[in-house]
C-alpha cells in the first residue's frame, strides 16, 4: 500500500502558522464546515449520531457548536499544527479511523468535506491568500491519506479475522434482560472514599438473521447499532461497547435509561424480542463522543 506523502515544507509551514492563528475559532470553522457539507450532501447527515449533531441546550445563537464540531476541530487543527510530527497524534487518528470503520464511511466523501472546510476557513477569516488555501488543501489531502491508509488496514484485518465482516449485518433481538449494576461515583467524595451507585441496565442480546458465526471481540470493543424507523425519521446510528464475553453467537449491549440518547430511548421504549436492527462488526477500544455525553 502506498504510504501517505507529506506536503512540501513551505506548505507545512504555512498551514501550521494559519492553523495556530485560527485555533480560537476552530470549533466555529468546523461547525460551518459541517453545515456546508450536510447542505451539499444531505444523504450523509444520518450517518452521524443525531445526539452529537444537535446544538447543545443553552448555547448562544451564532456562537454555538455541536459536540461533533468540537471534537473534529480538535483533531483537524491538532493535525495541522503538528503536521510534521503526526506520530504525536496517532492515538487520535486511530480512534477516528476505528469509528469511521464501524460506520462504514465512504472514502469518496473525504475530499468533499475538505472543500467544505476550505470554504469555511475563507468565510470565517473573510478571505486568505491563495497560497494559504493551497497549503490547507495539501494538509487536508495528507490527513485524508493517513486516515484512508489506517482504515484500509483495519478493514483488511477485519476481513481476515475468523467470521469477520465489513459494513452492517441484520440482527434480531433475542432477549432483553434487566440487571442491577454498580457504578463507582468518585465525583464528590470529599473523604476520598468512592461511593457505589446502583442502576438498572437492560442487556439487549442480538443474533444475526443469517445464523452465521460472529467475530470474537475484546473487552472495550464496540459495535455500531443502526436503527431504521419512521419514528426516528429514518436511519439512526449509535455506538455501544459490547457487553460480556465474546461467544460467536450473540452481541450484547448494556443500555441504561440514564443515557438519554435517541437510539437508547428507542430501543428501551419501543423494541421487543424478535425486532430487527443492524450492527457492525466489533471495532476500536475506546469511545470518546459517547463518554462526553450529549
Ligand atoms: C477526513 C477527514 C475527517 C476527519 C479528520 C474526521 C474526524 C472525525 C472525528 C474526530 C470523529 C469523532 C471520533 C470519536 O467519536 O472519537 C469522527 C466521527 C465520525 N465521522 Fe469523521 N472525520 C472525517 C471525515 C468524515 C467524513 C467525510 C464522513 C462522512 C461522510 C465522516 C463521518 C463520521 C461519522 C459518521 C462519525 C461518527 C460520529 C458519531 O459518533 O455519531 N467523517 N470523525
Amino acid at each position: 500500500m502506498v504510504m501517505p506523502e507529506m506536503p512540501s515544507q513551505a506548505q507545512m509551514d504555512l498551514v501550521k502558522e494559519s492553523a495556530a492563528a485560527l485555533k480560537p475559532v476552530a470549533p466555529q470553522i468546523a461547525q460551518l464546515m459541517y453545515d456546508k457539507f450536510w447542505t451539499m450532501n444531505p444523504e450523509t447527515k444520518r450517518l452521524w449520531s443525531v445526539d452529537f449533531t444537535k446544538m447543545p441546550k443553552g448555547g448562544c445563537p451564532g456562537n454555538s457548536v455541536t459536540l461533533q464540531a468540537q471534537v473534529q476541530s480538535g483533531v483537524v487543527f491538532g493535525f495541522m499544527t503538528n503536521i510534521e510530527h503526526i506520530d504525536r497524534l496517532m492515538a487520535d487518528l486511530k480512534r477516528v479511523a476505528q469509528k469511521h470503520c464501524s460506520r462504514n464511511i465512504d472514502y469518496s466523501k473525504y475530499p468533499l468535506l475538505g472543500e467544505a472546510l476550505l470554504d469555511a476557513v475563507v468565510e470565517v477569516t473573510g478571505g486568505v491568500d491563495q497560497s494559504v488555501l493551497d497549503a490547507w488543501r495539501a494538509g487536508w489531502t495528507y490527513l485524508v491519506d493517513c486516515l484512508v491508509h489506517m482504515e484500509t488496514e483495519i478493514y483488511k484485518e477485519m476481513q481476515e479475522k475468523e467470521n469477520g465482516f465489513v459494513g452492517f449485518k441484520e440482527f434480531k433481538v433475542t432477549s432483553m434482560e434487566q440487571i442491577e449494576i454498580c457504578n463507582v461515583d468518585d465525583s464528590d467524595s470529599d473523604d476520598g472514599v468512592d461511593e457505589l451507585e446502583k442502576e438498572i441496565a437492560t442487556i439487549v442480546s442480538f443474533q444475526p438473521l443469517d445464523g452465521a458465526a460472529l467475530p470474537a471481540y475484546d473487552k472495550n470493543q464496540y459495535t455500531c447499532l443502526k436503527l431504521v424507523s419512521d419514528k426516528l425519521g429514518g436511519a439512526t446510528h449509535r455506538n455501544y461497547y459490547l457487553y460480556g464475553a465474546s461467544d460467536e453467537k450473540t452481541f450484547r449491549l448494556s443500555l441504561s435509561k440514564m443515557d438519554r440518547s435517541l437510539v437508547t430511548a428507542h430501543v428501551l421504549d419501543e423494541m421487543r424480542v424478535g425486532d430487527t436492527a443492524y450492527l457492525s462488526a466489533p471495532f476500536g477500544n475506546y469511545l470518546l463522543m459517547e463518554t462526553l455525553g450529549e
